[in-house]
């Protein structure tokens, strides 16, 4: 059955919790989409996770389209979300015109941060195109005096995330990530919204959870935010067989008879 973003908000009136990923390439989407999860993100976690780059601000709509596209010939059962990247959802204008690119590209919907100051754009794009909102922790901002920080610890902080969550409700978002939020500002949020909320480090009353995959897995091991549990380390499992293979390259043990023609 293809995931909706009403099947979402209908899991959400159930109480049924929603899992959520990122994947950036064709193998992994498949293998996620296979065990149910039900929304996908191309996340612009990108940048660290598969390209190099210190964060998130240099990826490009280009890099976002080519990964989007390997997601999509997975051709999931999953909602597949694209992250629109810093600085292309600059005006409505702008912001129809690349969102229509990852539609083209087979993204069902599009995600990007902001709430309030966003909520114009998510309007237009609703008309149209499903979003997926982001509030809390948004690394897009972090040049705009936004922090790494957890958000929400602050009266002004959460009454400004409610309004931000609603912004994107009112706007026709589907649903909203709430990212690095106290776990008491994203329960409030999730009961205020009659859209789901997806959480990262916000706490376990979200209506579902995201996570980024190469946390998760162990792949990116540069630094791992606290909210990231580990399921696997597939780092140190790949660091296991190349050192395996080069040594056996080295002392001629491979290639053997069994692996010859
Ligand atoms: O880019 C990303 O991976 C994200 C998640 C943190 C939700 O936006």
């Amino acid at each position: 059955m293809k995931i909706t973003p009403e099947i979402l908000r209908e899991m959400k009136q159930r109480g049924e919790k929603i899992a959520a990923l990122t994947a950036y390439d064709y193998f992994t989407a498949k293998i996620m989409d296979e065990v149910g999860i039900e929304l996908i993100l191309v996340g612009d976690s990108l940048g660290m996770a598969v390209l190099g780059y210190e964060n998130t601000l240099p990826v490009t709509m280009e890099e976002m389209l080519h990964h989007t596209r390997a997601v999509a010939r997975a051709q999931t059962q999953a909602l597949v979300v694209a992250d629109m990247p810093f600085q292309s959802y600059m005006t409505a204008e702008s912001a129809l015109e690349n969102a229509n690119k990852f539609l083209a590209a087979g993204a069902a919907a599009v995600k990007l941060e902001g709430g309030v100051a966003v909520a114009d754009r998510v309007a237009a794009l609703t008309r149209t195109i499903p979003v997926l909102g982001h509030i809390g922790l948004l690394p897009q901002s972090i040049l705009e005096g936004g922090s790494y920080r957890v958000q929400g610890r602050t009266t002004e902080s959460a009454e400004q995330l409610l309004r931000d969550a609603k912004a994107l409700e009112w706007a026709g978002a589907f649903a909203v990530v709430v990212e690095c939020t106290t776990a008491a500002v994203a329960r409030e949020i999730t009961g205020a919204l009659k859209i789901p909320t997806l959480g990262i480090g916000a706490g376990s009353d979200c209506d579902g959870q995201i996570l980024v995959s190469s946390d998760m897995l162990g792949q990116f091991t540069r630094f791992t935010p606290k909210h990231a549990k580990r399921y696997a380390n597939l780092a140190e499992e790949m660091r296991r067989a190349f050192l395996a293979y080069r040594g056996e390259v080295e002392t001629k043990k491979f290639p053997d008879r069994e692996h010859s023609f």
